[in-house]
């Protein structure tokens, strides 16, 4: 049995704390894939896995990879990971707190000598959010085997490309496809996240069992119209992108509502080249982020919103382009490892909760090759993507020691053999 000791969660938080400091922009925390700022972040976890006593490396995409081999001949791998980098003036929680955790989860098995009938590879993911790209789980696509090589000629708001940016960190993308762990492989994929929703803070309830996570669609939409003088063109003579663009907001925030949680519906970028106050808006770029629980709601939703988006442009004149950038379906996390989750939270006298997860997570793009399982951590009003984002000591201690149980009870399971 691993044993967990209170002083761990307190490393796992200065380390937390440590990693925060390291940022793209002073005052704030945003590290986005293949910045120095991510790259020194990269570089202070892949130490921390080397003192750990982890077979380190980085690999072409990014990640930093942790291996500890069991001497079982013909062990499959359980991956503990999450990733590093982050939105633009994040938390300090939403990614590393998996991969710290892991770390002291591993470090646990380690200084405790314990065999293993299985791998451990702790892993932490180089571009979960896509904030760069616009295209999420970039580091997990590749060690799942499902990369899609098209991906590296897509462009940055500099013009910089994907591919150029791996060559830049020292990768080669024509390798991408070596830093797979191949389907068969695989033991089990187990991530630790905050919740970034409120309602283990509402139950006062420090852990949560994901039971599936939310699809999602990502549309870059376009609005064309002609840019014009502020104040010489009579308001029915207009063809203002911008009008048409908030049109279109307020209508997809109203149908979302209207779904009753089936599905949210999120503008979170919106662009005007060569903005002015006394220029008339001629073209506006925005970007809607879609999400349901159900496949079916998700596709229906996506349908309806483009065909809305394509009336209000045709009666108010203006050119309308909607470019679907990233899609991923909903996924279920495996019943056998939450039923052993499920007996870990028990062990640690917590009540069960499952939840289904709003956001998306590395877990997404790895449950096609592995079982997948999830273990949510409180957080402060469900805070995230936000610099209030917070986790209390004694939360991050409850999570350790359902952690410590529930990679005991996986030992007990594959020791049984
Ligand atoms: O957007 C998300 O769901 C996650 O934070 N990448
Ligand atoms: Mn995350
Ligand atoms: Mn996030």
């Amino acid at each position: 049995m691993i044993t967990h000791n209170p002083h761990q969660a307190t490393l796992i938080l200065q380390r937390i704390n440590e990693l925060a400091s390291i940022s793209e922009s002073p005052g704030a925390i945003t590290r986005t894939f293949g910045t120095d700022a991510f790259i020194k972040g990269r570089t202070l976890v892949a130490e921390w896995m080397q003192q750990a006593g982890l077979q380190t490396h980085i690999d072409n995409i990014g990640n930093v990879r942790g291996r500890l081999q069991c001497t079982v001949s013909g062990a499959k791998t359980l991956v503990i990971a999450s990733h590093i980098d982050t939105v633009l003036n994040a938390g300090k929680f939403d990614g590393p707190l998996g991969v710290l955790m892991g770390l002291s989860l591993i470090e646990q098995v380690i200084e405790q000598k314990k065999t293993l009938p299985f791998h451990i590879e702790l892993i932490a993911f180089s571009d979960e959010e896509g904030c760069r790209f616009h295209t999420t789980f970039l580091g997990s696509k590749v060690v799942a085997g499902n990369f899609d090589n098209n991906l590296l000629n897509k462009q940055d708001n500099t013009g910089t490309t994907l591919g150029d940016v791996i060559q830049a960190m020292g990768g080669n993308a024509g390798l991408l496809q070596h830093d797979a762990i191949t389907a068969g492989n695989w033991l089990g994929y187990f991530e630790i996240h905050i919740e970034q929703g409120p309602v283990l803070y509402e139950k006062d309830i420090p852990v949560g069992i994901v039971t599936a996570i939310a699809g999602q669609k990502r549309i870059a939409i376009t609005f064309k119209g002609e840019a014009g003088h502020a104040g010489t063109v009579p308001m029915h003579m207009r063809n203002d992108a911008l009008c048409a663009a908030a049109e279109f907001i307020l209508e997809a925030e109203r149908f979302a509502a209207s779904h009753m949680q089936q599905v949210v519906a999120t503008i979170g970028t919106l662009n005007i080249p060569h903005a002015a106050s006394n220029v008339i808006p001629g073209e506006v770029h925005c970007t809607l982020d879609l999400r349901s629980p159900s496949h079916q709601v998700l596709t229906s939703c996506y349908t309806y919103l483009e065909q809305l988006g394509a009336a209000i442009c045709q009666r108010r004149n203006i050119g309308f382009d909607w470019q679907l950038v990233q899609e991923s379906k909903p996924v279920t996390c495996d019943a056998n490892m939450n039923r052993l989750l499920a007996n870990a939270v028990r062990q640690c006298g917590y009540e069960v909760i499952n939840l289904v997860s709003g956001a998306g997570h590395d877990a997404v793009a790895v449950a096609p090759v592995s079982p997948v399982a999830m273990l949510f951590v409180r957080c402060f009003k469900g805070i995230s993507h936000n610099p209030l984002e917070n986790v209390e000591l004694k939360d991050l201690a409850a999570a350790v020691e359902v952690s410590a149980a529930f990679i005991n009870l996986l030992i007990q399971k594959y020791n049984k053999g």
